[in-house]
């Protein structure tokens, strides 16, 4: 995989992904008993960021660190306002050996890796979050007993934003029950399910969509994700009104009918109070939480902390299986 780049999972094959989540798991597992072989030692990489981050932003610097890599993080570039995306591509071409992008057009993150000449990773655009989706897949290979190709995972929720297209893309690619739990103007593209369904037909994925919230029975995942994603600010009333049915409470739990169905959310995550934006929402709308009930977010059930960690884990996996030979 040295000198791919990771855009969408589009690109990539179910092997490989299983490549990628392997080495995830071993790189985990060497940090966890303090061994680090600094395998980007004299590399240098530089993120970019048009939107905000916590986990993306934190995973690329401490994945590089401990791999003896040298990382700039960059969010007040020349990029697109006084130099165009190609000439910016050509100049960190030169200077770096990775260029991590999030923002808002998956064009950007596109003509970065056209122009820059070295590996371009997507951390999050309008259309897809492909890194995220690594960490969820790992995370539920180490909390759910089951081969993945038997894991029933439901998204609920906003299912056309970045997520919900991510996490069709890689539970079709990994032959999982992929269900979209979602009102119908919120369904994912009919192109990209077409698409996905065909995918499945190879790889014994299956693809349901549906407005009705008892379909979440037999869940082995609940999935969420806000219901205003980053640059759709203006659409908070929209959303509330659309998705209040779909928030994930025990009720909603408990029709799965599997005491051990886990809980997942990429993060940040609206389930209480104390954000500025919650509380906003709250002072606007009422609503003490959104997506998920604090209960829920905080319940055993819940393992997002744990998927969490696994950002750096599997962002590690990425940048090594990118600029170095591990998998070839
Ligand atoms: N899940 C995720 O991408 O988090 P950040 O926005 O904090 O990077
Ligand atoms: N859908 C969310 C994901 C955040 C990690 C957003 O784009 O804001």
């Amino acid at each position: 995989m040295k000198g791919r780049n990771f855009l969408t999972l589009l690109d990539y094959t179910p092997d490989e992904i299983r490549q990628l989540l392997a080495l995830a798991a071993q790189v985990k597992n060497e940090k966890k008993n303090g061994i680090f072989p600094e395998r980007l030692k004299h590399k240098n990489i530089v993120l970019l960021f048009e939107k905000t981050s916590t986990r993306t932003r934190c995973a690329f610097e401490t994945a590089g660190y401990d791999e003896g890599a040298r990382v700039t993080f960059l969010s007040n570039s020349q990029m697109g306002k006084k130099e165009s995306l190609e000439d910016t591509a050509k100049v960190l071409g030169r200077f770096y050996d990775g260029i991590e992008f999030r923002g808002f057009k998956q064009e950007t993150v596109e003509l970065l890796a056209k122009h820059s000449g070295v590996p371009v990773w997507n951390g999050l655009t309008d259309l897809y979050h492909p890194t995220q989706v690594l960490a969820d897949l790992l995370t539920i290979s180490e909390h759910v007993d089951k081969p993945l190709n038997q894991v029933h995972f439901v998204f609920v929720g906003d299912a056309r934003n970045n997520m919900g297209n991510s996490l069709m893309i890689g539970c079709a690619k990994m032959g999982m029950h992929f269900t979209a739990l979602a009102p119908k103007s919120l369904f994912p593209g009919e192109e990209l399910t077409a698409r996905m369904r065909e995918l499945c037909k190879k790889t014994g994925g299956e693809i349901t969509l549906t407005e009705n919230v008892a379909d979440v029975k037999g869940a082995d995942v609940i999935y969420t994700d806000v219901w205003v994603s980053m640059g759709e600010e203006d659409k908070y009333a929209e959303r509330i009104k659309l998705l209040l049915p779909y928030r994930v409470d025990r009720r909603m739990l408990d029709l799965t009918e599997n005491p051990d169905v886990k809980f997942m959310h990429c993060l940040p995550s609206f389930h209480d109070l104390e954000t500025a934006v919650g509380r906003s929402v709250y002072e606007t709308y009422g609503l003490e939480e959104m997506e998920v009930t604090d209960e829920v977010f905080r319940s055993v059930n819940s393992i997002v902390f744990d998927e969490a960690e696994n950002r750096m884990h599997t962002i590690k996996a990425v940048m090594l299986a990118t600029m170095t030979d591990i998998l070839d």
